[in-house]
């Protein structure tokens, strides 16, 4: 039996108890001998993943939800599949929670959010109905969860299709705000704009639109995924995804941005940001989309992305899965920058450390050899020099090479000689500024994808990489400077 290489429409939306027992088993079998699954990721147990969904905590547990389509690494009938943890670096499989069941999401259970509401979560999403001639509407759904993560869907849709949007009208992110509950969804204008609509409610179920968020006097492209708001440090971040911005308002290289706006606060009286910061990336590396923060009850904004691009093909798409989501990162503003670290709790992954100490030069340094591809790298650097640190390295001309110069305030990431090659079309190199003078980095490596925090969260660069066998050691070479750091095995998720 074979894996499906082309997927036909009737396929990809073929009701999941549609497929046949051997199909399934045999995808199962293909999945668990990739050798490109990881250790403590969150990664589909078969088909693809994608957006995380429903971020929150309740009922003394954090849960997760993401986008799912079971029966092969392609986009298809999704569902919203979902984990529990108690600690945010364990995460308990609880399986299949929405799934496209009810006459407003038949063509799928699309992206959206949590809210505890009185002893329930409250799950807001999206459902999909395509019609006889396959045209689409959107309508945005509730659901309620209880402490034993049985779901009831809501009767009624919360908002109907509307005619100033097309039907990409989508990804509801509620929050609560001085006493009032908030959406915000993505949507698309007629004129083929993309916009984030505010819309404000007393009871989660009856929904007033407040208009389009003003947040940007900027074109955002042909459509907005995800919007996204969190209250940090007396200010806000909005996170989305705006597909086909121009190149001149915002420099890019993925097919399409995960970015950010800082404002002083939302203004929900005219539905706007106070004093919006310039468009941002999110992400300065390959592979974040559709990241999701909340405002979690003790105080921290935690976010989760999807590690994978809309229309994007990846090597494990072979072995029947694709994509995993981040681990969880917290969101602070200082000195009016948005800092992204991850979280404390990562340190319970740590196991064996060896610490590792030097002067760079142009000789190689070899910091540890034939590495298992699951530790995480502390590394400071303390004076401005230049340099590159390889990891999944053979030798000095092949691996995953960070090369920095922090005097002219640089670095890049470049994954052209890390083993397979993919995403050509997007370049194999990403480029950005950091600080100048000393440079600290933190990296979690887990098999295919690496995750560089630079400058204590100042920036992030994530990219999946699929090494050659013989890819294994980390090396450094530079100017000069001191070098210090430690290098930890990292346990895997239990
Ligand atoms: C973003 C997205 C969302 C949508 C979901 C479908 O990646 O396209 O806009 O709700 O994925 O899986």
């Amino acid at each position: 039996m074979n894996l499906i290489d082309q997927w036909t429409t009737e396929q990809r939306y073929l009701p999941y108890h549609k497929w046949e027992s051997d199909y399934v088993k045999h995808l199962l079998d293909t999945v668990n001998q990739s050798k490109w699954r990881t250790t403590f990721h969150i990664q589909p147990p078969s088909g693809l993943l994608n957006d995380p969904n429903g971020f929150s905590f309740y009922d003394g547990k954090w849960h997760l939800f993401y986008q799912a389509y079971p029966m092969g690494p392609v986009h298809g009938l999704k569902s919203w599949y979902h984990l529990t943890s108690t600690n945010l670096v364990d995460w308990k499989d609880i399986g299949l929670a929405l799934i496209p069941d009810s006459k407003f999401d038949s063509h799928g259970v699309y992206s959206g959010s949590a809210l505890p509401y009185n002893d329930k979560l409250f799950l807001a999403y999206t459902g999909n109905v395509r019609d006889a001639n396959w045209n689409r509407q959107s309508f945005q759904l509730g659901a309620l969860m209880d402490q034993n993560n049985q779901i009831e869907k809501l009767d009624q849709p919360l908002i109907l299709p509307s005619n100033d949007y097309t039907e990409h009208f989508r990804d509801p992110q509620v929050f609560s705000y001085n006493n009032h509950y908030f959406l915000l969804l993505g949507a698309q204008d007629q004129q083929l704009k993309g916009k984030i609509l505010t819309y404000q409610s007393d009871d989660l179920h009856n929904w007033n639109l407040l208009g389009e968020l003003k947040f940007t006097k900027e074109d955002m492209g042909f459509m907005i995924e995800c919007p996204n708001l969190v209250f940090t440090n007396n200010q806000v971040v909005l996170l989305f995804c705006p597909q086909g911005i121009s190149h001149d308002k915002l420099d890019y290289q993925n097919i399409y941005p995960n970015t950010y706006v800082i404002g002083d606060n939302f203004n929900p009286t005219n539905n706007s940001l106070t004093n919006p910061s310039q468009l941002k990336n999110l992400d300065e590396g390959f592979d974040v989309y559709a990241t999701q923060a909340f405002n979690a009850p003790d105080g921290r904004v935690l976010a989760s992305s999807w590690i994978g691009l809309p229309e994007i093909s990846y090597p494990s798409d072979k072995d029947g899965w694709a994509h995993l989501l981040s681990t969880v990162k917290e969101l602070t503003i200082e000195q009016n920058q948005l800092i992204q670290r991850p979280v404390v709790e990562m340190k319970e992954l740590r196991e064996t450390k060896r610490t590792i100490e030097g002067t760079l030069s142009a000789q190689v340094a070899t910091l540890a050899k034939n590495m298992e591809h699951h530790y995480e790298l502390k590394l400071t650097i303390d004076k401005a020099t230049t340099g590159c640190l390889t990891l999944f390295a053979t030798d000095k001309n092949s691996g995953l090479m960070l090369h920095f110069d922090t005097q002219n305030g640089t670095m890049s990431v470049n994954r052209k000689n890390a083993g397979l090659s993919f995403a050509e079309d997007y370049g194999y190199q990403r480029d950005f500024t950091i600080d100048k003078g000393s440079l600290n980095l933190q990296i979690f490596v887990d098999v295919s994808v690496v995750e560089i925090f630079i400058n204590d969260g100042k920036q992030v660069a994530t990219t999946r990489v699929f090494p050659n066998e013989t890819n294994s050691d980390i090396l450094l070479t530079g100017q000069d400077g001191h070098f210090s750091g430690n290098i930890w095995t990292l346990r895997s998720m239990k």
